[in-house]
C-alpha cells in the first residue's frame, strides 16, 4: 500500500459501479499490507477509504506472515506493487508465487518478477489456472503487452527504440534549461519521480531492466539484465547536453534492441535523437516506444506525462482481464 498501492484502491472506489455494471465484477478488499503496517486481513472485507485515510480499520486481523494472511484473506486476486529490489526481484516474487499456488491471479507493477522469475510465474499461473499479468511494469497503464496480446496477434517484433525512464529525461531537461545535474535530480524528487538514491535511474538501470522486459515477453528472448550495454547519463557534460539541444537534437536516453540473428542485441545509451523523431515527442515524465514488426514497418506509443495513476490502471485491466476470462 504505497504510492501505486493507494492509487489502485482510489481507483477501484471510483470504478466500482462500473465494474458491477459492464463486467459484473464485485470486489472487497479482504487483505493489505506493507513493510511498516505488516499483513492485516478480513474475509468479510477492510474499510479501502480508512487505509486511505491511513488508518488501519478496527476490522483488520493481524496475520503473522504471508502464508496466514493468504489463508485468512482467501484473495480471489492479488496486487503486488511493493519496491522493486533490482538484484533479486524478491519478496515479489514469493508474494506472487504464493498467490498463485493459493489460487489467486498475481498481478503486479514490480519490474523484479517479470525479470527474474517470468517463466517460472507463467508457469505457475497456467498450471493453477490462474492468470501472471504485469501490464504497469512498462510504461505504466500505456497497452504495451496487451497491444501485442490481445489487437496484434501473431505479429512479429523485429525491434523497438523508446525512451522508458522519466527520471533522465526531467533531469536532461532541466541541464538544457540550465541546472546544474543536483538541482537537475533535486527536481526529478520534488516531482516524486526520482528515488532518494537516483543511481539506478541515472545509471540507466531502470531502462536497462524495461528493455530486458520488453525483449523477453515480446520478442521471445531470455535477455539477462547484464547482456543489455548500458550507459547512463552521468558522463554527459552539462555544457554538451545545451548544445545538443541548441542544436536542434537533444541527448535522450534512449533504450533500444534489434534481433540479430537467433538472438537480440540490446542497450541503454545516451543519444541524440532529432526534434522531428518520434523519441523527442518525449518530454517530462513522458514515455515513448517504436516498434518494428515484421508485418509493418512502425508503430510508436506515446504515453504523456503519466503518474501512479496509469500505473493503476493498467493494474485495474489485468484485474478486469483475469476476472473475465474465469
Ligand atoms: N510510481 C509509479 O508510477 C510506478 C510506475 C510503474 C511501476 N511502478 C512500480 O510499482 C511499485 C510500487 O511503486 P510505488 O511508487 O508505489 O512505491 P512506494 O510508494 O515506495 O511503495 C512501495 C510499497 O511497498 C512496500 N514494501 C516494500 N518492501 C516490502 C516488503 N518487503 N514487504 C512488504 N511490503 C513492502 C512499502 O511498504 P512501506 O511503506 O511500509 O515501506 C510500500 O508500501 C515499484 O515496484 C515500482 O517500480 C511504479
Amino acid at each position: 500500500l504505497g504510492n501505486v498501492g493507494r492509487a489502485f484502491v482510489r481507483l477501484l472506489l471510483a470504478k466500482r459501479d462500473q465494474l458491477r455494471a459492464q463486467y459484473g465484477i464485485e470486489w472487497r478488499l479482504t487483505g493489505v499490507a506493507s513493510r511498516r503496517m505488516g499483513w492485516l486481513a478480513n474475509p468479510e472485507g477492510l474499510s479501502p477509504e480508512s487505509l486511505l485515510r491511513g488508518e488501519i480499520p478496527n476490522e483488520a486481523q493481524r496475520c503473522p506472515d504471508l502464508k496466514h494472511w493468504l489463508s485468512v484473506a482467501q484473495p480471489t486476486a492479488l496486487f503486488e506493487a511493493s519496491s522493486l529490489a533490482r538484484t533479486s526481484g524478491e519478496p515479489a516474487i514469493s508474494h506472487l508465487r504464493a498467490a498463485l499456488q493459493h489460487g489467486a491471479h498475481a498481478i503486479t507493477a514490480n519490474k523484479g518478477p517479470v525479470l527474474y522469475a517470468y517463466d517460472d510465474l507463467q508457469k505457475l499461473a497456467e498450471h493453477a489456472g490462474r492468470r501472471f499479468l504485469f501490464e504497469s511494469t512498462v510504461m505504466d497503464g500505456a497497452p504495451v503487452f496487451n497491444l501485442f496480446r490481445e489487437t496484434l496477434p501473431l505479429s512479429s517484433v523485429r525491434g523497438f527504440r523508446g525512451v522508458l525512464n522519466s527520471t533522465t529525461n526531467i533531469v536532461l531537461e532541466e541541464i538544457e534549461r540550465g541546472a546544474d545535474l543536483r538541482a537537475a535530480v533535486e527536481k526529478a524528487q520534488a516531482l516524486g519521480i526520482a528515488e532518494t538514491d537516483p543511481s539506478d535511474d541515472l545509471e540507466g538501470f531502470d531502462a536497462a531492466i524495461k528493455v530486458a522486459i520488453l525483449v523477453r515477453v515480446l520478442m521471445g528472448c531470455p535477455l539477462r539484465l547484464e547482456e543489455v550495454e548500458r550507459e547512463g547519463i552521468l558522463g554527459l557534460e552539462e555544457e554538451e547536453i545545451r548544445r545538443a539541444r541548441a542544436g536542434g537534437a537533444p541527448y535522450k536516453l534512449v533504450a533500444e534492441a534489434h534481433r540479430v540473428s537467433e538472438w537480440v542485441k540490446a542497450s541503454v545509451r545516451p543519444c541524440r535523437v532529432s526534434e522531428s523523431s518520434p523519441l523527442a515527442q518525449a518530454r517530462g515524465t513522458s514515455s515513448v516506444v517504436h516498434f518494428e514488426l515484421e508485418e509493418f514497418f512502425g508503430l510508436t506509443l506515446v504515453e504523456t506525462n503519466p503518474g501512479p495513476e496509469a500505473t493503476a490502471y493498467g493494474m485495474l485491466v489485468d484485474f478486469i482481464r483475469a476476472v473475465s476470462a474465469c
